[in-house]
């Protein structure tokens, strides 16, 4: 599969077309961002580590029966992807309190949750990805009843692929952030499951091994990257 045109670049990949019309290719850079790209930095290696991580993640997930856009890793900052018409909002469960839920309710970050709770945000870093519920998705005509409905299971099925998988690495899995589109009428997991997007804790130390070193200036945040990747078995290259 050949790269034809650039389609969108966005925070910290690249999206091209291919000469297939149902597959993107996505280029993990080496840019991070946070608070809704007013922080940013080039960090080494960032995206060979997360493009190879999410590939990892994405078959862990297709295997476990979650359809997902992943086909193939292309290169080391390189996959094939399904071209889904993508849907504007992110699906964030949390475990352990951490985060924007922290400010909102006034929390202590660390407290675990007795249930995961599962929230929707507008995905729009203009209005800093304001929190919705299902009628805002409904009015503005985002997605259906049913597609909302399946948005809410698959995340909370990825927690329980995820959760087992990150504490058999010594990682807690504390909340993440995913993102759905359609593919000739069906939903299907898209975007990325990186430490860009989620938050993990050593399991002993509490040790932060996500994008909250890069948004706290921590120091390490690669490392931290592929401390979590060579915890779970994943051979970078
Ligand atoms: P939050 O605490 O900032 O609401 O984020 C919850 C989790 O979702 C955290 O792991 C980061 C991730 N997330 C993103 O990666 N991008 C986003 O735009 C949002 C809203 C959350
Ligand atoms: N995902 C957003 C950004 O990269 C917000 C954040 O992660 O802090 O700007």
């Amino acid at each position: 599969m050949n790269k034809t045109t650039e389609l969108y670049s966005g925070k910290a990949k690249t999206v091209y077309e291919t000469d297939s019309p149902d597959h993107l290719i996505l280029e993990f850079r080496d840019d991070a961002t946070a608070f809704d790209g007013t922080k940013k930095a080039s960090l080494a290696r960032k995206g060979a580590v997360n493009n190879q991580f999410n590939a990892f993640i994405m078959t862990q997930l297709q295997t476990a029966g979650i359809n997902t856009h992943f086909v193939e890793q292309r290169s080391a900052n390189e996959s094939v992807v399904k071209r889904l018409a993508m849907i504007p909002v992110e699906c964030v469960v949390r475990n352990i309190a951490a985060g924007s839920i922290c400010k909102r309710l006034g929390l202590e970050e660390g407290q675990t949750f007795a249930e995961p709770i599962f929230e929707f945000f507008y995905k729009d870093d203009a209005l800093h990805d304001p929190m919705i519920n299902d009628a805002h998705i409904l009015a503005f005509q985002w997605a259906t009843a049913d597609e909302i409905e399946q948005m809410k299971q698959l995340t909370l099925a990825v927690n329980n692929i995820l959760k087992p998988l990150f504490a058999e690495a010594g990682i807690l899995l504390v909340d993440y952030k995913l993102e759905f589109g359609r593919f000739h009428g069906e939903l299907v997991l898209g975007d990325e499951f990186t430490p860009d997007g989620c938050r993990l804790w050593d399991a002993d130390s509490g040790e932060k091994l996500d994008k909250d070193r890069f948004r706290r200036d921590l120091g390490n945040v690669i490392e931290a990257y592929e401390d979590v990747a060579n915890r779970l078995g994943i051979t970078l290259t």
